[in-house]
């Protein structure tokens, strides 16, 4: 059996365990899959004791992405174009690889709800980590233009102007929004205490859709304001399955059916 675990501080509410425990059973994979509370300060520390006993991946979570992109001896493109990881493996070189898959995790959700995304207009709510990760695969999606919008303008326009190459990429304050959009992306950390971006009405076009990469077992405030605005709306829980599905295949390259755990976690929220 190959020891894998979720690190992060805290790690208590993580569905991580149940998730590659239920990828395990589905593909017959002989893993086993932990949940590792690391101190706030000793991520490495924690990793190497992890490796020691056995463990040969790791997924990386809040506080530690940072840690671990900085940890890794050999980093993926996309990790490196989103300056964090959040999956480690050690590889047949003896090396420790560090990947991010919660891009491609966003991006393989909102095409399992039909997004709009070929030729669309995204708006992209925050400029903290969860934003940065995700640009480079809607950018790849096909999506028309996107645009950053944060409280502090000057980290949305930072950030746009780090993707500006790559396509039509650009940065503003949430008073300055101005729509039609397709699809408006929330990666502020905001819902997780019930706030609201200060977002001008009427920035959806026909058809818009919203999505929230939090989720809870009641729709987010943000939701909540897009649905009362006419948009359909989804939550970030098939993105958290999706890019947990991508580690799996990183670890044993084999693709688990995401299907069953989207059913299975809606329930138990
Ligand atoms: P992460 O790297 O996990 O995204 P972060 O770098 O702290 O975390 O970024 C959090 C994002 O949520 C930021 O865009 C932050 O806005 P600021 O850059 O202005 O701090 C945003 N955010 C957090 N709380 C918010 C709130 N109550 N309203 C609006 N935006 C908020």
């Amino acid at each position: 059996t190959d020891r894998y675990a979720v690190f992060g501080n805290p790690i208590g509410h993580s569905r991580s365990p149940r998730i590659h425990t239920a990828f395990a059973e589905q593909t017959g994979e002989a893993i086993s899959y932990s949940a590792i509370e690391a101190p706030v300060t000793d991520f490495a520390v924690a990793w190497r004791a992890f490796a020691e006993a056995g463990g040969r991946g790791a997924n990386v979570t809040v506080p530690f992405k940072q840690a671990a992109f900085a940890l890794a001896q050999v980093l993926s493109p996309r990790a490196q174009l989103a300056g964090a990881v959040n999956t480690l493996s050690l590889g047949n070189d003896g090396l420790l690889h560090g990947d991010t898959t919660d891009g491609v995790g966003l991006v393989r959700d909102l095409q399992a709800h039909a997004a709009p995304l070929a030729g669309a207009r995204v708006l992209l709510l925050g400029a903290g980590g969860a934003s940065r990760g995700v640009i480079e695969p809607l950018l790849e999606a096909g999506i028309a233009s996107l645009t950053v919008a944060n409280r502090t303008v000057s980290r949305a326009e930072e950030l746009a102007s780090r993707f500006a190459a790559r396509g039509e990429v650009s940065g503003c304050g949430f008073e300055d929004v101005a729509g039609p959009f397709d699809l408006v992306i929330n990666a502020t950390s905001a819902s997780l205490v019930g706030d609201l971006p200060p977002l001008p009405g009427e920035i959806f076009a026909a058809q818009g859709l919203a999505y929230d990469m939090m989720y809870a077992a009641e729709p987010t405030v943000f939701l909540r304001w897009a649905a009362e605005q006419g948009a359909r709306s989804v939550d970030g829980l098939g993105m958290l399955i999706e890019q947990a599905a991508e580690s799996f295949w990183l670890w044993r390259q084999v693709r688990p059916d995401t299907a069953p755990l989207r059913e299975l976690l809606r329930r138990e929220l």
